[in-house]
């Protein structure tokens, strides 16, 4: 048996966890199904989702890791039951799926970052079409191949060179960065005309505008983008020591978690509210806004835009890093804890796994026809949209589920409090944690997905 590696101390954890929730989910995501879903109502299930499952299921997720100092398949298995061993198999089959797309779009910043630097040094052509760029970037099969692989090799040394060493470094420098210049851009952001629409779209709901889906994306979405549903929680737990305060570290993720995506999104808006021409290139491509519209701005709005543009993409491939690296995590800490790996060969061997994965997802956008037209829930979705969505709005929720379940009912309450209460702030209250991880959330998720599988829900 290997020594288990641990974080060096509270703001590690904070930091390391804090860098798997804070993603592309967050820069990515977040802002443009804010904008396909019509915002207000939409941002507003979102959080209502997050305070109701997310913090709940983010501190049962911990509470479990730490508490059996294992992965999640042997932590189901030994504090709730051997019967439970799967959820934890189901995370890791997730895990593996998510990580086959989310890195694809990982290459894109990289991608966007060469793009800056070139802009910055030999000057930005306004009439660029920026999205006709990006379209021609993701249906070019080789390129975006190439891409994926640079991203997954430095996933797989990350990951391969251990969890204090390679991840709790990497978080703690880069982390405040992306926060103070994404402060930037909000300062600047404030005074652009499209700002205060901007708000009234993210902030003012109307609950004329989201169907059931709408509500079933938000609720998958709160899963996503605070890395939950799928053991990531549980494995970063399990490097935790006794010393820290699971309901503090949690505490602060999601809020960290949550402020971050809403910046995005106010940056983004503000901008697309002040230009009518973005308003309609965006409608082509909902999902190229950041790597679209975003870039342009730098070059076009911002003070020292030329300077901050490449530094922002780096920032932004840092923030997929740390989270694809949580994702490769739970599959390597089970490879080690359950089937006797080492770490190096265990990240070699699912690395490479995934990334066949990734080669299909990255061809799926227009490289090649028959994997561009795979349809499942939508037609023509193409396999990189059939397993984001698959993932995100079914996997996720359901591996959530099954965790609320686990915490609530099956695990040894007297076990879950002592987790709990460890340095605990004074006004926690066990017993409202119980009633939520025991029904509120289980039942919000259920609610959901009945209504979206038995009666196509349309809430508006
Ligand atoms: N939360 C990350 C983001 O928002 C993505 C991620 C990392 C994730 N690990 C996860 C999502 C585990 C779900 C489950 O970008």
């Amino acid at each position: 048996m290997q020594q288990r590696g641990h974080w060096s101390s509270n703001i590690g954890f904070v930091m390391a966890a804090a860098g798997s929730a804070i993603g592309l989910g967050n820069l990515w995501k977040f802002p443009y199904i804010t904008y396909s879903n019509e915002g207000g109502a939409f941002v507003l299930v979102y959080l209502v989702c997050i305070l109701i499952c997310g913090l709940p299921i983010m501190m049962a997720e911990i509470l479990i890791g730490r508490r059996a100092q294992m992965s999640p398949v042997g932590a189901m298995r030994s504090l709730v039951g051997p019967r439970w061993a799967w959820v934890g198999a189901l995370g890791v089959l997730t895990g593996f799926v998510l990580l086959g797309f989310y890195n694809v779009v990982a290459g894109w910043s990289l991608r966007t970052f060469v793009s800056c630097l070139g802009w910055s040094t030999g000057g930005f052509d306004a009439t660029l079409d920026l999205g006709a760029d990006f379209g021609a970037m993701v249906s070019n099969g080789p390129l975006q191949i190439g891409l994926s692989f640079l991203f997954m090799a430095t996933t797989v040394w990350v990951v391969a060179s251990g969890v204090k060493e390679g991840i709790e470094r990497a978080a703690r420098v880069l982390l405040p960065m992306l926060l103070a210049i994404l402060l930037l851009l909000l300062f600047n952001s404030f005074r652009l005309q499209g700002f205060a629409e901007a708000m009234r779209f993210i902030f003012v709901p109307d609950f004329g505008r989201i169907d059931g889906n709408g509500f079933l994306e938000a609720l998958g979405h709160s899963f996503f983008t605070l890395s939950l549903g799928m053991g990531t929680m549980i494995t970063y737990g399990s490097y935790m020591s006794k010393e820290d305060s699971v309901v503090k570290a949690s505490g602060l993720v999601v809020l960290l978690d949550t402020l971050i995506a809403l910046l995005a999104t106010i940056i983004m808006f503000s901008v697309i509210f002040s230009q009518p021409g973005l308003r309609e290139q965006i409608s082509k491509s909902t999902a190229g806004m950041l790597f679209i519209t975003l870039p342009s701005v730098f070059y076009t709005s911002v003070p020292m835009g030329a300077l901050l543009a490449p530094l922002f993409y780096v920032l932004v491939a840092f923030a997929a890093l740390t989270s694809t690296v949580s994702l490769l995590e739970v599959v390597v800490s089970y490879l080690i804890d359950e089937k006797g790996m080492s770490r190096a060969r265990a990240s070699i061997a699912s690395g490479s796994g995934i990334f066949a994965l990734s080669i299909l997802c990255g061809l799926s956008l227009g490289a090649i026809g028959g994997l561009s037209d795979f349809e499942m829930f939508s037609p023509k979705q193409g396999l990189f949209n059939t397993l984001d969505h698959l993932v995100a709005n079914w996997l996720l929720p359901i591996g959530g589920l099954l965790v609320t379940l686990a915490a609530g009912w099956f695990v040894n309450q007297e076990i879950a409090k002592g987790e709990l209460a460890l340095g605990a702030p004074s006004f926690f209250r066990f017993g409202l944690w119980q009633f939520f991880i025991r029904y509120v959330s289980p039942l919000a998720v259920v609610a959901i997905l009945v209504a979206v599988i038995f009666f196509h829900a349309d809430f508006s």
